[in-house]
């Protein structure tokens, strides 16, 4: 279950925060593809950039066959990369996030597709930034979730790709840098906040309008907030929410939370647009963990998914954390689709939930009391 057998040897990779039960596997056979491609066509020993790789398969695997540098968005899959590198004993990755330059030169690119589209125009401008003219860029995802586009993303931010052949569900799609800027991603995009336009990186949450989720959560944030209040954004996203409890108490101080480095960046930039004087503070984590302080109010519109697995064990995760960082007499403030039944899991961490908003769709739940 947790040995993967790739070209150099064997390493033992698990999914962090490690589950009793856990049903998947830390790679798939994209992963493998990728891995086979490096050993049958890159440069022996050459420095591979390993872009979007979630546990550490590609990362760590590849250095057993030369230098390699990772890349990627998600603090999460970077963080699940270090940890199987201890694991297996092999030194840490160095790490860029996105749009920082590289330490070095790269001789090769393995690179999973992201999920998002947008993310993925930005990484292939970045690659075209960054890599020299005939750097071979080797892609590869699982079938069910490759976007159509992917040859023509390619031929506009690379000059040329193609689709090679499928193997065990996976595919594997090829370009070489062109080693100049072709075509710069349309990103950062802005959504309508309530206080105005907001900075959207790529391949952050609610791309092009307002969640309407969000949207219902602002209608039913607390009011009323002490001068001093602290509060969380938990999973900030563009930083909508804390940015709108400091339109409404400017005297906060709120420290905005998100694992997605494109997020924080995001959050970064609207709060320095409309509030540049507030106390602030941005955290890159897994949630609150790692940090000490203890909170009035946090605030979160919980992801329901990891990558492309669906779920609600970050929710839980997420609630699990707010419980143990909330001051005395705080609450935490949640919204929900109906369907999810948030307010049971939520009623074993406190004792007292109650419902103070809902629609068809969703429910706004204020939670004290953590038992
Ligand atoms: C549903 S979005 C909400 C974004 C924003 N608060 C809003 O309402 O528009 C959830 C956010 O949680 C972030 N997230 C997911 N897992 C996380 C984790 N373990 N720690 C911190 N943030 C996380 C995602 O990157 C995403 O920005």
């Amino acid at each position: 279950m947790h040995a993967l057998i790739h070209p150099w040897g064997t390493l033992t990779l698990y999914r962090w925060p490690r589950q009793r039960n856990e049903a998947l596997q830390a790679w798939d056979n994209a992963d493998r593809y990728l891995l086979n491609t490096l050993s049958e066509r890159a440069s022996v020993g050459g420095e591979t950039l390993v872009v979007n790789d979630n546990h550490g398969a590609l990362a760590l695997a590849a250095s057993a066959a030369g230098g390699v540098v990772a890349s990627g968005d998600s603090w999460l899959a970077m963080d699940n990369i270090q940890r199987n590198a201890k694991a297996n004993q092999i030194p840490s990755v160095p790490y860029c996030w996105p749009g920082e330059d590289l330490p070095g030169a790269a001789d090769q690119v393995l690179m999973r597709v992201p999920k998002s589209l947008a993310l993925l125009e930005a990484q292939l401008s970045w690659l075209s930034m960054q890599l020299a003219e005939g750097v071979p860029v080797w892609l590869s995802g699982m079938d069910k979730h490759l976007p159509r586009q992917l040859v023509p993303l390619l031929e506009t931010y690379l000059g040329n790709g193609q689709a090679e052949y499928g193997w065990k569900k996976a595919r594997l799609f090829s370009a070489v840098a062109p080693g100049k800027v072709l075509a710069e991603a349309p990103y950062p995009s802005h959504v309508e906040g309530p206080m105005g336009p907001l900075v959207v990186h790529a391949g952050v949450f609610s791309q092009q309008q307002l969640d309407i989720g969000a949207r219902f959560f602002l209608d039913h944030l607390p009011e009323g907030l002490a001068n001093d209040a602290r509060v969380a954004d938990l999973g900030c996203g563009n930083g909508v929410i804390g940015l709108a409890v400091l339109q409404q108490q400017p005297g906060a101080s709120v420290t905005f939370c998100d694992e997605s480095w494109q997020a924080l960046k995001s959050a970064r930039e609207n709060v320095a647009g409309y509030f540049a004087e507030a106390s602030v503070a941005f955290h890159h984590g897994d949630g609150l963990q790692g940090l000490e302080g203890r909170f009035d109010c946090i605030l979160l519109n919980p992801p329901f998914h990891e990558g492309h697995a669906v779920g609600d064990h970050v929710a839980r995760r997420l609630f699990r954390q707010a419980s143990q960082h909330l001051a005395k007499g705080g609450e935490l403030r949640v919204i929900g689709n109906q369907h999810l039944g948030y307010h049971k899991l939520l009623r074993r961490l406190f004792a007292n939930v109650q419902v103070v908003g809902s629609n068809r769709k969703f429910v706004v739940l204020s939670c004290r009391e953590p038992k």
